[in-house]
């Protein structure tokens, strides 16, 4: 194993850093490179052929040019689409990220869980698998919030949270029948525990949030357990254009990554 050898960890824009974070906490020293599909975002709105086709192509070239020992799909959307595809096309151990509803039905008291995500994530046969098997008998509201990934998108790049966007989105989620009863509430997409505050403010001291963030992070220190790590700052590769990404510079640089590249 080469020391140098990085943790890939891919999403469609800046969600997977709330991964990364978690990833950080338990192996501060391991070699990280962070991929952003800035030009394919949002994935949440594209078909299911595309958004596979487009992970598939990406990881496969991406694992040819930087030679990873380890893939994590840190979008919830792609990796219920495309999890098993990816993981047949890659020589490396593949992790995805899938919506958090088991640790969520265990939590709730009511029986009553918010599922917020994508369109594309909330319509998957693999959540309707996820909800029989572990959902513990739950009513599971969906909702689809995909002007939550631009908000959280556009605070990265600096500008303000918008509060009424945020609230109008969980109003939707919870006027569905049951809502009023829902205390738990899935973050089933990478992008939204970056939006917590907002989020926690929208829907009351009293709703808990559950990502799988932690989860992921331990995974993949199983995973790498042993291998030799040679330390150096996290980067950041991003496909679109030099313009949109320097407008996320300031962020990242302040959670230690090297200054930013297109691939
Ligand atoms: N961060 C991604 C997820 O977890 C999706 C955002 C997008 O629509 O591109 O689902």
């Amino acid at each position: 194993m080469n020391p140098a050898a990085p943790i890939l960890i891919l999403d469609s824009g800046v969600g997977g850093l709330t991964i990364h974070d978690a990833l950080r906490a338990v192996l501060p020293e391991a070699p990280v490179l962070y991929a952003a599909d800035f030009a394919g975002l949002p994935y949440g709105d594209k078909s299911e052929a595309e958004i596979a086709a487009r992970v598939c192509g990406l990881l496969g070239r991406m694992s040819e040019r930087f030679q990873p020992r380890l893939a994590c799909i840190a979008c919830n959307t792609a990796s219920t689409i495309a999890l098993s595809m990816v993981r047949d096309v890659l020589a490396i151990p593949v992790v995805g990220t899938v919506p958090a509803i088991k640790p969520a039905a265990a939590a709730s008291r009511s029986g009553v869980v918010g599922l917020l995500g994508t369109a594309a994530t909330i319509r998957q046969p693999y959540v309707d698998r996820l909800h029989a098997e572990h959902g513990r008998g739950t009513l599971l509201l969906r909702h689809a919030a995909p002007e939550l990934v631009l908000a959280a998108e556009a605070s990265l790049r600096g500008e303000a949270v918008p509060q009424d966007t945020v609230a109008a989105a969980v109003a939707r989620l919870r006027a569905q029948p049951g809502g009023a009863h829902m205390d738990t509430v899935v973050l089933a997409c990478t992008h939204f525990p970056l939006l917590s505050g907002a989020l926690q403010a929208a829907l009351g001291p009293e709703v808990r949030f559950v990502d799988g963030a932690a989860g992921i992070a331990r995974r993949i220190a199983d995973l790498t357990r042993g291998q030799p790590f040679a330390a150096a700052p996290p980067r950041f590769v991003a496909t679109g254009d030099a313009a949109t990404l320097a407008r996320y510079a300031p962020a990242l640089s302040a959670r230690g990554f090297a200054p930013p590249a297109l691939f």
